[in-house]
């Protein structure tokens, strides 16, 4: 699990869904850019360990491959930036991404967050949603493994659109979780997929 500065929610969510018996994962370790964020502070009192990484740091890829060597899967929540290529070779088809629209639609360079609600309220959709998605090179593309939508009311704001697409991803990661382990048990160790 690969968090942000961000406060921190659908890792929460995935840290909870990791305890429920039957769930196939569990998060072992939540990774963040600076030690100060709510999603730490969070993450420590759950009591998961930690790592803090600045991406700003010569050694970034580097590290964050060591520090993600032998995990099933990485889950980036509230990932504001590229995922570094190098690690996503060392992770073929174990990194998933969450994103708060529905895909291909407003995603890439600078859609994220509350750009993401404006954007989509800007357009005059009639519904959004979130988008759970394998991450490659290239921001929001990849294979789409879930995606929940939800209508859009004629009053709403970015704010109050933003608050009913995270209920949504806190449903949508667990599932996807679920839904790419499932696949990665039955998939021939050389069919992984970016
Ligand atoms: C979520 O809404 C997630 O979809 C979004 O950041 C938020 C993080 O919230 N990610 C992106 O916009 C990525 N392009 P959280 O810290 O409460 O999980």
């Amino acid at each position: 699990m690969v968090g942000s500065k961000g406060r921190g929610s659908n890792m929460r969510r995935l840290i909870e869904a990791g305890r429920a018996e039957e769930f196939p994962g569990r998060v072992e370790c939540v990774l963040a850019p600076t030690p100060d964020s709510p999603a730490v502070q969070s993450a420590r009192e759950m009591g998961i360990p930690t790592t803090i990484l600045s991406p700003k740091s010569a050694d970034y890829p580097s590290e964050l491959a060591r520090v993600l060597d032998g995990v099933d899967l990485v889950c980036l929540a509230g990932f504001m930036s590229l995922f570094p290529a190098e690690v996503l070779d060392q992770h073929p088809g174990r990194v998933l991404n969450i994103h708060p629209a529905l895909l291909p639609k407003f995603g890439g360079k600078g859609m994220y967050g509350m750009h993401v609600h404006q954007a989509v309220l800007a357009a005059g959709e009639r519904e959004s949603g979130c988008t759970v998605h394998l991450v490659t090179p290239i921001y929001d593309e990849g294979r789409i493994l879930v995606q929940l939508s939800c209508p859009i009311e004629p009053e709403d704001s970015p704010e109050a659109l933003a608050a009913r697409v995270l209920r949504l991803e806190h449903q949508a990661y667990p599932l996807a979780i679920r839904l790419r382990l499932d696949e990665l048990a039955h998939e021939q160790p050389s069919s992984d997929e970016a």
